[in-house]
């Protein structure tokens, strides 16, 4: 049986996300600060992303990462985010990042200033790593039921995106070797139908980080 590790799986999206992996029958481990209820086929170890233990990681067949840290946004987002990269390099096993809209155009939002500086070195980290891994950027989250995904990249856009379709976003990912050395944006589309993510995975282009391995 496979396990997968999801830092941040007590979270809104992480939690989704834990739910759709147990589904499918694969044991999960939950990597949190806090001591949570697991639940069924999941368990829950202690796990600060500022000094990730290693050990925790050991096994496994893929990491998700989906925190928001309410301080130390350059030892979370950056530094932790990259040893993760790296063990995600040296394990041969797929990294799937939650990030954020708006990393390219700080400017827009300066009340996030410090996590968007430390969420883009944290994106470079996990590009340059090595690993294989997707990068998904969310527009602003709600709790509302999926209804279609509009995929973009460039990090032009604005607009909002259901917690259950990131997570949907995410197992896919995890899943897919075609959304490997990826980045893309992801925004509710009510119009545009279930998301066929094997064919939104194929039609993104490769980050040129990941195109020069
Ligand atoms: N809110 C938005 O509109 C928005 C928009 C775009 C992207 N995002 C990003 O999308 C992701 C999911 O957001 P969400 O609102 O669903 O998340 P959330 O419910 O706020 O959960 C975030 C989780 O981060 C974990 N966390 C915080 N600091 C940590 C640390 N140092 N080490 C390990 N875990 C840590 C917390 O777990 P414990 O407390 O259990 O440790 C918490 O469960 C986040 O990366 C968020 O920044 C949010």
């Amino acid at each position: 049986m496979s396990t997968f590790v999801v830092v941040g799986g007590a979270g809104r999206t992480g939690r989704r996300v834990v739910e759709r992996l147990t589904a499918h029958g694969h044991r999960v481990v939950i990597a949190s600060r806090e001591a949570h209820d697991a639940p069924a086929g999941a368990d829950v170890t202690r796990l600060d992303l500022a000094s990730p233990d290693p050990a925790v990681f050991h096994d496994t067949e893929g990491i998700v990462i989906s925190v928001e840290p309410p301080r130390g946004a350059e030892s979370v987002l950056h530094e932790g985010v990259g040893q993760i990269a790296e063990i995600g390099a040296r394990e041969d096993v797929p990294v799937i990042l939650v990030s954020q809209i708006y990393l390219t155009r700080a400017a827009e939002h300066p009340e996030m200033t410090t996590r968007i500086d430390a969420r883009s070195r944290g994106e470079r980290a996990l590009r340059t790593s090595g690993a294989q891994y997707t990068i998904i950027r969310p527009s602003w989250l709600h709790d509302l039921a999926a209804n279609g995904v509009r995929v973009e990249q460039g990090d032009t856009g604005e607009g909002r995106i259901s917690r259950d379709a990131v997570a949907d976003a995410v197992v896919a990912a995890l899943f897919d070797p075609s959304a490997s050395g990826k980045t893309f944006e992801l925004y509710d589309d009510a119009e545009s139908g279930k998301p066929d993510w094997p064919s939104l995975f194929a039609a993104l282009k490769p980050d040129p980080e990941a195109q020069d391995r």
